[in-house]
């Protein structure tokens, strides 16, 4: 049976990268008959340092966000994933199975690690692995994510195919990444060659979640553009990044191809667009931004849902584990 399984991480605030990328699409797939499951990936999250107390307020506003999105704890199950074990424990037999020269492609670790790769954390290392493991322990089929998590996805596929070949089994399924739409690849606004991230430099960069309707307003305002305005039609956004980034910023919030966008604003100047791309943002990102807020008033009922969710979540993963102990021969008596 066709299943889903997607992750954030709990480490800053959630961007209109993770909301076009990933919380939006996993919405939309609700709906659909998969069943679906999505986590706040706390283990990821302390890769790079996280101070304490700001890890799990930020894990409450990440469960905030997705249940503000639309994201339903009795359709889809939504937890956190230091609260289900078994995350970590298929993660070392994965560790077993994976091989260095895998991770040593992996091309988030050189970009997160730096020139400095010896003073990486080990686990930043095998990060990928542990993505894996999310996957695997529910066995499934779909993973929908960001253009930046494909690589991760394939490794996830190659563990999958080691671990069957090795022990002689068809137990882990290869799983598809589910890669599509104009908010795959939401790039920073000042620059239309890097991609929009929590973590930039630069708060005009990115738009946050959380960001009030001015601030959406001037960060659109200011964001890089060209001199020349919207184009005739779609091939004349090539080799300009930074007006194909608010071409597909406003499809991906609108529910439109970035075709139909372009039919609508056709030689119009950025001075025309920008303020309707804001006031669109504004539109479908305050009533999320509210909610997310209400929620927030009640940690302890976000606290119970994500319990409740991580008690969905094992009922799934204990047996997998289980027989995938077996299957590696650990013995259990
Ligand atoms: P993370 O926390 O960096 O991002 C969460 C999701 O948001 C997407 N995303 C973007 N999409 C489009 N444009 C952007 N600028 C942008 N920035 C972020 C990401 O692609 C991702 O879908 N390793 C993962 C978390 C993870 C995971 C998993 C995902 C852990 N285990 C298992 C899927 C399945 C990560 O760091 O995502």
């Amino acid at each position: 049976t066709p299943r889903v399984f997607s992750g954030i991480k709990p480490s800053g605030g959630l961007t209109l990268g993770n909301y076009l990328g990933a919380i939006k699409r996993w919405v939309d797939m609700q709906s659909s008959d998969m069943e679906s499951i999505y986590c706040a990936v706390d283990l990821h999250a302390i890769t790079v340092w996280q101070d304490p107390e700001a890890l799990k307020n930020g894990t409450r506003e990440l469960a905030a966000g997705m249940l503000a999105s639309g994201i339903d704890p009795e359709q889809s199950i939504l937890f956190n994933q230091s609260q289900v074990p078994e995350h970590a424990q298929l993660a070392w037999i994965f560790n077993c199975v994976a091989r260095v020269g895998w991770m040593n492609r992996m091309t988030q670790f050189k970009d997160k690690a730096g020139k400095n790769a010896e003073k990486a954390s080990l686990g930043l290392y095998a990060y990928p692995s542990l993505m894996a493991a999310d996957i695997l322990m529910y066995h499934a089929t779909h993973v929908p994510v960001g253009e930046d998590q494909k690589q991760h996805v394939e490794l996830t596929r190659d563990i999958a195919n080691k671990f069957n070949n090795d022990f002689g089994v068809d137990f882990f399924p290869v799983t598809e990444p589910v890669i599509e739409g104009p908010g795959m690849r939401v790039m920073n606004l000042r620059d239309g060659t890097k991609k929009m991230s929590k973590s930039g430099e630069s708060d005009m960069e990115r738009i946050n979640m959380l960001d009030d309707a001015d601030k959406i307003a001037k960060k659109f305002k200011k964001a890089k553009s060209d001199p020349e305005g919207l184009p005739e039609t779609v091939e004349g956004l090539e080799g300009r990044p930074e007006a194909k980034n608010l071409v597909d910023i406003y499809a991906g919030l609108n529910d439109m191809t970035p075709e139909t966008v372009i039919a609508e604003y056709a030689g119009a100047q950025w001075g025309k667009f920008k303020p309707a791309l804001a006031d669109l943002a504004v539109a479908k990102l305050a009533p999320i931004s509210d909610e997310m807020k209400r929620l927030m008033d009640d940690p302890a009922e976000i606290d119970r849902k994500l319990a409740r969710g991580a008690e969905k979540a094992r009922a799934i993963a204990t047996p997998i584990l289980e027989k995938t102990y077996d299957i590696v021969g650990l013995l259990r008596s």
